[in-house]
């Protein structure tokens, strides 16, 4: 390592920019030094959040050929698990696959697991709330909400997913369906006195849960209810269990469940950060499921009066 005293000036630094140039006393080329100084890590910062990436990445390319074959597997592998990673197009694909086994399946058909979970909503939410379901999917839930409350609004980012929860729930007094984006930016401040999300919050990572929830709090009254079940890691062999499936399926975008799972204390954390309080968490029990699955953690949240 180059101590201090030894660091050369801006002037060598440009030279060094080119290390097949940078040669010592000895005719050998110069090391390359790990020791970058407050300044120019700084404008190495300044630079990687600049826009100017793919031009940096163009001309990489153009210096080195060689890297071409590389860039161009990995684009290919990047736009198919761009697409993979795509709600609108996953859930829509999985709403295919189902009809293909029952013609008049919806998304979720074989999924179960919502005893536990309604039993919650039955419980603190009045008849009467104006309700939101966040992230509605095919309707499957929206079924077993609609007679709980007084109205229902339906959200979910595709207007297709919506076109199928629509179709889903003809027969059931009127719901508001709306188109949403994002995390929760759009919700209107203070509209509702409960909001429900069923299998929705496992699709964002830790900071966009933060935003998320934080927008979840501002649209409901004071003193109303979120009710939502997330996956945790609680009991001894859950961890391993999630490994094998990140072994099998691959992990984050790579993979086509996109499943982000915390522990159950990490959740609440982020609740309680966002100004919720607990109000009462329950774990749904395997045999309400269809397949063998680990089951949700469902929390009862309360935005304080
Ligand atoms: C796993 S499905 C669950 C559907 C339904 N809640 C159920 O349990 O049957 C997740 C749904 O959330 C929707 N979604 C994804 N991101 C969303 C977001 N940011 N806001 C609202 N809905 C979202 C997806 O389009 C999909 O329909």
């Amino acid at each position: 390592m180059i101590s201090m005293e030894q660091r050369p000036t801006s002037r060598e630094n440009e030279h060094a920019a080119s290390p097949a140039a940078n040669h010592g006393a000895t005719g050998r080329p110069a090391p390359v030094r790990f020791d970058a100084t407050e300044e120019e890590s700084q404008r190495i910062q300044a630079l990687a959040g600049s826009t100017s990436g793919s031009v940096r990445l163009a001309r990489l390319l153009l210096r080195q050929p060689r890297l071409m074959l590389h860039a161009a597997r990995i684009a290919l592998q990047g736009a198919s698990a761009g697409l993979r990673a795509d709600h609108t197009l996953s859930w829509l694909v999985h709403v295919e696959t189902v009809r293909q086994v029952i013609p008049d399946g919806g998304m979720g058909a074989t999924w179960g697991g919502l005893e536990t979970f309604m039993g919650l909503v039955e419980k603190h939410v009045p008849k009467t709330a104006h309700a939101l379901e966040l992230g509605c999917g095919g309707g499957r839930v929206t079924r077993h909400i609609r007679p709980l409350v007084g109205t229902l609004v339906a959200n979910d980012i595709s207007d297709r997913i919506l076109a199928e929860a629509r179709a889903a729930t003809v027969d059931l007094s009127a719901i508001e369906f709306r188109l949403t984006h994002g995390l929760g930016d759009d919700l209107r401040s203070e509209e509702f006195d409960a909001v429900i999300g069923h299998e929705l919050l496992m699709q964002f990572d830790f900071d966009e849960l933060l935003r998320y929830c934080s927008n979840v709090f501002r649209a409901l009254k004071p003193g109303g209810l979120f009710i939502a079940s997330v996956y945790t890691f609680d009991e001894s062999g859950e961890m391993a269990r999630h490994m094998e499936m990140i072994r099998n399926h691959g992990a984050g975008v790579r993979s086509p469940f996109r499943v982000h799972r915390m522990p159950r204390r990490t959740y609440q954390d982020i609740f309680e950060a966002c100004g919720f309080e607990v109000v009462e968490v329950e774990r749904s029990r395997p045999e309400e499921y269809k397949a063998q699955k680990t089951p949700h953690t469902n929390f009862v949240l309360r935005r304080p009066l």
